[in-house]
């Protein structure tokens, strides 16, 4: 008699659980737009994460050729905090309930290829140090230009504890575009121009 009301609580639940995993964002109704945007979203976090992997291996590679032991402090941080930001990215994936796929970033791979570029152009020193910082600078860039978008796709999209975690990475990303900034002030770039009127 009382085994009755059992089957319509299930489902009562089941209903209510399923609207309270989505409860956020007005986009998140079942416009094509909001649609859109989250597979945009995905692609781009695809994009970041291979960006972001591919400069755990170019970031050691900037340090050794780099001179200032300012700069390969910076750097060497850096690194320590990509690798973070490669697991929060994966962090992210999974809160989106989406698989964890590097997607190759065209940009981030040109940028890289230009640091590689000027190490091989300029002489291990203040210039190549120079070089190095303008480089990743540039990486930097890149990295605050994109996690700008993608925490407000998240934004957008109502995915509140992913767009704490990419504001969480695009702070790390200005800050370290300003120690940067602070390492080419401090010495590096005033001693690369007095290398070069040495020269002439
Ligand atoms: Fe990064
Ligand atoms: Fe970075």
């Amino acid at each position: 008699m009382k085994t009755t009301k059992n089957t319509s609580t299930s489902d009562t639940k089941t209903k209510s659980t399923r609207t309270q995993s989505k409860p956020r964002g007005s986009v998140k109704a079942k416009s094509s737009a909001a649609e859109g945007l989250r597979e945009l979203f995905v692609e781009s976090l695809k994009d970041i994460y291979w960006a972001e992997k591919a400069l755990t291996k170019a970031l050691p590679k900037m340090a050794e050729n780099a001179t200032s032991e300012d700069l390969i402090n910076t750097i060497n941080d850096h690194l320590k905090v990509t690798e973070e930001q490669v697991s929060r990215l994966e962090q992210v994936f999974e809160l989106i309930e989406e698989k964890a796929t590097a997607k190759k970033c065209e940009a981030m791979e040109g940028l890289i290829k230009e640091g590689e570029s000027i190490m091989e152009e300029t002489q291990q020193g203040p210039v190549r140090d120079a070089g190095i910082i303008g480089a990743s600078q540039k990486i930097e860039h890149y990295e605050i230009a994109t996690y700008g978008t993608l925490a407000a796709f998240a934004e957008t999209l109502g995915e509140n504890e992913a767009l704490q975690l990419l504001q969480q990475t695009l702070n790390e990303e200005k800050e370290a575009d300003s120690l940067l900034t602070e390492v080419a002030y401090n010495n590096i770039n005033f001693e690369a121009s007095e290398e070069e009127e040495d020269e002439e």
